[in-house]
């Protein structure tokens, strides 16, 4: 059977693709593979119609994305650098076997306006919102940084703005409840279910069937019903696109590897999407909680099975009767059970590999990266920093393996430090390091003038 392939804002009819390449997709009907499609009430039909009526328009409006690109640039701070973590990748080389230790580069989402990644798709769809004519936005959050994101666009172009967030989100990311405040939004919190993102997204979602004249959904991730993982793909492919021009002048050749923490999947289809047809490896890491027991672990691609979730089909933690499965992650942005189409079509297709990642192996990377770098990522990233790692010491020496820092751990401070325990040594490895400067120092000083055997100075 061959599909026609269309692009979230192309008519019918447009384009007819006989081979389709990977990254051809979604088909007009929103598919990717048997994946993604719109599974929504008749209220938010004429909404996503009128979605992609006006992405479509603005596709080829030159001046929309001229705007964009003036405020990515002036305002949220793009390009975001493309860094060589050098610190990280000694640390790594000092444990690793001879000729093992890839190059660890990070993309530095966490220095865009905000903190993370999730302004570029915020920023993106409000004003696509402001196109609709629409005055009102809502959006979820789990992690704090889509709302924060959204509450930012929002103060930004003067829409109002309510946020629907887990109450135990908001207990653990209490920072970002606080600045989505200050930034004008209302805050509803969520006591239903997990009091998670799953949960927010419900009430989000519901709140939309009944407010779809005035208001526009700023989904946070490449999830829910077409054209969502389409558009929220294309705001956040600007990452991918600059870090592949950013790997040509820094390695001199694309990364080997990318890999990339998958929540609802964003940053890592931002980063992904551009490069998917290239020869580069490409690893998903989602977030392993405490174990593979059901309801232990935010996991639907490793441990999922297809469903449907939030408007579209996906791999989703379910169990056999297809009641939606709790997730547990001590991250808040990846503690869904769900997860985009796109990668669960890239999953089945073994374009990119999918693998899972503890809360204490991404609790250990989180002090590692702060403790080597002077970065301290977001509890989400730190499960791609604790494969990096891994990945980085079977390696040979002349990898380049490529992380996206997805965001800042400011708001994550307090969490790890209550998962830590109330407290936190210091580092050990720069002890080891001074003492060992010591050491050196004190030969040198014992030696100092004396002629080695062999006739050398020391
Ligand atoms: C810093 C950061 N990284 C990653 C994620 C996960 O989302 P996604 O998989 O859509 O990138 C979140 C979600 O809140 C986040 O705040």
């Amino acid at each position: 059977m061959t599909e026609t392939t269309q692009n979230a804002g192309e008519a019918p009819g447009e384009q007819a693709v006989e081979e389709r390449r990977i990254s051809d997709y979604p088909t007009r009907e929103g598919r990717f593979g048997v994946y993604g499609g719109a599974y929504v009430p008749e209220t938010l039909v004429f909404a996503l119609e009128e979605l992609i009526e006006t992405y479509r328009s603005i596709r080829e409006n030159e001046q929309f994305w001229a705007e964009l690109r003036e405020l990515l640039r002036t305002w949220v701070g793009r390009p975001t650098p493309l860094y060589g973590a050098n610190g990280l990748t000694r640390h790594i080389r000092s444990r690793s076997g001879k000729d093992k230790g890839a190059k660890i580069w990070l993309k530095r989402e966490d220095l865009a306006h905000t903190g993370a990644h999730k302004i570029n798709n915020a920023l993106g769809q409000a004003m696509l919102a402001v196109k609709m004519g629409k005055t009102r936005i809502i959006a979820e959050t789990g992690a704090g940084q889509h709302g924060v994101a959204t509450a930012t666009a929002c103060a930004h172009l003067g829409l109002a703005c309510d946020i629907y967030m887990g109450s135990e989100d908001a207990r653990r990311q209490k920072l970002n409840v606080v600045r989505m405040q200050m930034l004008g939004a209302r805050v509803i919190e969520v006591d239903s279910g997990s009091r998670t993102l799953k949960d927010a997204t419900n009430e989000a979602m519901r709140d939309w069937m009944g407010s779809v004249e005035t208001t526009h959904y700023i989904i946070g991730s490449v999830v829910g019903p077409h054209p969502f993982p389409a558009i929220v793909r294309e705001f956040q492919s600007v990452i991918g696109r600059e870090a592949m021009a950013q790997s040509l002048r820094a390695m001199g050749q694309m990364p080997d590897v990318i890999v990339a923490c998958v929540g609802g999947g964003s940053n890592a289809a931002g980063i992904f999407y551009p490069m998917i047809e290239e020869e580069i490896r490409m690893i998903g890491v989602e977030a392993g909680g405490e174990s593979s027991d059901a309801g232990r672990h935010a996991a639907p691609l490793s441990l999922g099975s297809p469903g449907i979730l939030h408007g579209s089909m996906s791999y989703v933690l379910q169990d056999e009767s297809g009641q939606t499965s709790e997730a547990h992650s001590c991250s808040a942005g990846l503690d869904y059970p769900g997860v985009g189409p796109e990668h669960s079509f890239w999953k089945d297709q073994g374009r990119v590999e999918y693998c899972a990642v503890t809360d204490q192996q991404a609790l250990d990377a989180f002090l590692l990266l702060s403790r080597t770098e002077g970065i301290v990522p977001a509890l989400e990233t730190s499960h791609a920093i604790a494969k990096a790692v891994e990945l980085a010491g079977e390696e040979s020496k002349d990898a380049n393996i490529l992380v996206n820092l997805s965001g800042r751990g400011d708001k994550d401070v307090e969490e790890a430090l209550r998962l830590m325990g109330g407290e936190v040594k210091p580092s050990e490895m720069r002890r080891v390091q001074r003492n060992r400067r010591k050491d050196k120092k004190r030969d040198g000083d014992r030696n100092a003038g004396k002629s080695q055997p062999d006739g050398k100075e020391s």
